[in-house]
């Protein structure tokens, strides 16, 4: 196995020895494909980083961020990857994204609705009630943004719009023109944008990451919120950035009391500078060993499972599956039930998703086959 290239030759017992919550939660006997994480071990520039800050004792408080080097690197990150020039001024270090997006609610929103695309993250559906904000979901038309109705609900009080840019579930890498229109519509209500681009590094093929930011007008009402977590699957080691997308913006998010923004560690810091540095040929190699796994799941659906419909997903490694085919009123519970496979239920997703389910195709070639043939086995393919 070269240094640089993704190793998923991990079996079972090592990955629930590993102890994350998607091979622990169920418990031994289920087979997990629900939870973003990935089945790989980490990029050795993240553990070489991880282990010299653990020799180093770097276990304290984490450093300020203009000494940490994670602004600078964020920047350098998007820059290369996304095309988007950015300020390292501009980036401030969160615990995770949900609580990037938190803060973002809290400091810089207006009190009023959160539009939430659906189907959504499911803590999206959550967020607005922590935060002491309603909640108007839009579902999507097909797998487009419906922006019309995103304009409505922002007509009718709504004030910020929740973003997932790339989309979990759907998959889709929101093209500029399609973002334009949500400009549009955010400007004519002087609403605001959260950009949750945590996905943005799994591009997959020639798909191309359009940050809302990029978008010409969007500077005085957009948020962005990424991290390393997703693509080098490191959500345990808590570090995530918010990039400010005006100076007002910066300086109300830097005077929020430390308890408002307070949770990133150092090891977040010194594995995401790693990645965002150090790590573009891994990515690039896990990218095109996700592409991969994507052709060999709609093989496999397309030989196994024809009752059930999908369209292959432009970026992350969530296949959103449309099962109502089967007949089932719940066609994750019956996967678990019935074959002891572990997916994510579609109802959690938004309301009128329950035949769908959320399947993680982030493992290895031979393990995603006992995926699905397990589903196979649990919705009559
Ligand atoms: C769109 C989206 N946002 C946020 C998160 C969670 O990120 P974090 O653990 O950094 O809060 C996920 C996790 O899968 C996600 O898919």
């Amino acid at each position: 196995m070269a240094d640089d290239l993704p190793d998923w030759n991990l079996d079972d017992d090592e990955l629930r020895r590993a102890g994350s919550i998607k091979w622990t939660f169920a418990g031994p006997r289920i087979l997990p494909a629900w939870v973003a994480e990935m089945d790989v071990r980490p990029a050795p520039a993240v553990r070489a980083a991880l282990l010299d800050a653990v020799e180093r004792g770097a276990l304290g408080y984490p450093m300020p961020d203009a000494a940490s080097g994670l602004p600078e690197a964020t920047a350098a990150f998007v820059g290369r990857r996304f095309g988007l020039p950015v300020d390292p001024a501009r980036v401030i270090s969160c615990g995770d994204v949900m609580a990037g997006v938190r803060l973002t609610l809290e400091v810089l929103c207006d009190p009023g609705p959160v539009v939430v695309p659906t189907p959504a993250y499911p803590p999206f559906l959550q967020v607005p009630e922590v935060t002491g904000r309603g909640l108007i979901t839009v579902p999507c038309r097909g797998r487009d943004l419906d922006v019309e109705a995103i304009g409505a609900a922002l007509a009718a009080g709504g004030r910020t719009v929740l973003l997932s840019a790339p989309h979990n579930p759907l998959g889709r890498a929101f093209t500029a023109t399609e973002l334009t229109a949500l400009r549009d519509v955010v400007l004519a209500h002087g609403a605001r944008v959260i950009s949750d681009e945590i996905h943005a590094p799994i591009v997959l093929g020639d798909t191309r990451h359009v940050p809302y930011a990029s978008i010409e007008g969007t500077e005085g009402h957009v948020t962005t919120v990424l991290a390393a977590s997703k693509a080098w699957n490191i959500p345990g080691v808590k570090c995530a950035q918010v990039i400010a997308g005006n100076p007002a913006d910066l300086a109300a998010l830097r005077a929020a009391p430390l308890v408002a923004n307070h949770g990133t560690s150092p090891l977040g810091v010194v594995a995401t500078v790693a990645a965002y540095t150090d790590a573009d040929t891994w990515l690039d190699a896990l990218l095109r060993d996700l592409a991969e796994r994507r052709e060999q799941f709609g093989s496999l659906l397309a030989q196994r499972l024809p009752q059930v419909s999908w369209t292959p997903h432009e970026a992350t490694y969530l296949a959103w599956v449309d099962a109502r085919g089967t007949g089932l009123a719940d066609p994750s519970a019956t996967a678990l039930a019935e074959a002891a496979v572990m997916v994510h239920p579609g109802r959690l997703f938004g309301q009128g998703y329950e035949g769908f389910a959320r399947v993680n195709l982030a493992t290895s070639a031979e393990r995603l086959e006992r995926i699905v043939d397990r589903l196979a086995r649990a919705w009559g393919g």
